[in-house]
């Protein structure tokens, strides 16, 4: 199986982006809702969770691992390509190339927990493809418990947003990424707050083809992941908020199981 992992529900807009390009391929995620956002935790405690997290998809049958959560791939995305001998991938590189192509003018924004900025990745990787691009960062803590609340058309939720954008409107950004994969549940509120003029990246469907490419390359990988079709979603509390966000990231209902990781 495939297994991806969040720290909540906003790692399902990769699953989902992962369902269409890859209809075939089982799926097995964990959202750990009882334990999100990890985006304000110290990096020891996002490590432990991300281990925790990747032991439970393996216990239960992931032959590769999607790391569905910029804060988490962003501390401890190294340590569990070490750890692990499954193929670990992020959604953090595809963002990182997609934004790159697209920018005209260089002057890239991104957006991510406290964690994600931090830890000065999107800089790193940006500045590693385009030396002479201008990356203007915001973390947003606020906006993931938004999310995992649905929160999503609240006004409350857009002054907030606008309060974030601003300072990257100012700098005149051409592109905004959204490196937190809750964020394309709030995309209908950023892209009209950036203007049309500014190109919003969210990364879901290029981890998908990314990863549809890497499993056309690697074909000994492939044959260990199970066809079939059959999904699982387990999250580690099953609120009604998270059932509610989940519903409607794939327009269908979601029979969301329940699992713990931390024993
Ligand atoms: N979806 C996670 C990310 O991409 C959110 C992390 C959090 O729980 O704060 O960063």
């Amino acid at each position: 199986m495939i297994g991806i992992f969040d720290s909540g529900v906003g790692g399902m807009t990769v699953a989902r982006a992962i369902e269409e390009v890859l209809p075939e391929r089982s799926i097995l995620y964990f959202g750990d809702v009882a334990r999100t956002p990890y985006g304000s935790k110290s990096p020891a405690t996002i490590s432990r969770y991300a281990v925790q997290n990747c032991d439970f998809l393996l216990a239960n049958g992931a032959k590769l691992i999607i790391v569905a959560c910029n804060t988490a791939a962003s501390v401890a995305g190294h340590l569990l390509q070490q750890q692990y001998e499954v193929p670990i991938m992020e959604v953090i590189t595809p963002a990182v190339a997609q934004a790159v192509q697209a920018s005209r003018s260089g002057r890239i924004g991104v957006i991510g927990t406290r964690a994600t900025i931090n830890s000065r990745i999107y800089e790193e990787e940006i500045r590693a493809l385009n030396p002479g691009a201008r990356v203007l960062s915001q973390a947003c803590p606020l906006l993931v418990p938004l999310v995992e609340e649905g929160w999503l058309a609240k006004r409350e939720t857009k002054m907030i947003l606008r309060r974030y954008l601003h300072p990257l409107k100012v700098k005149g950004v051409d592109t905004l990424v959204l490196g937190c994969t809750h964020y394309p549940l709030l995309s209908h509120l950023i892209q009209p707050r950036m203007g049309r003029r500014v190109r919003v990246i969210d990364s879901s469907l290029a981890v998908a083809h990314k990863l549809k490419q890497y499993l056309d390359a690697n074909p000994a990988v492939a044959g260990r992941l199970a066809t079939g079709g059959e999904r699982r979603y387990y999250v580690s509390d099953i609120t009604e908020a998270a059932q509610k966000t989940a519903g409607r990231i794939f327009g269908r209902k979601m029979n969301l199981e329940l699992a713990q990781v931390n024993k």
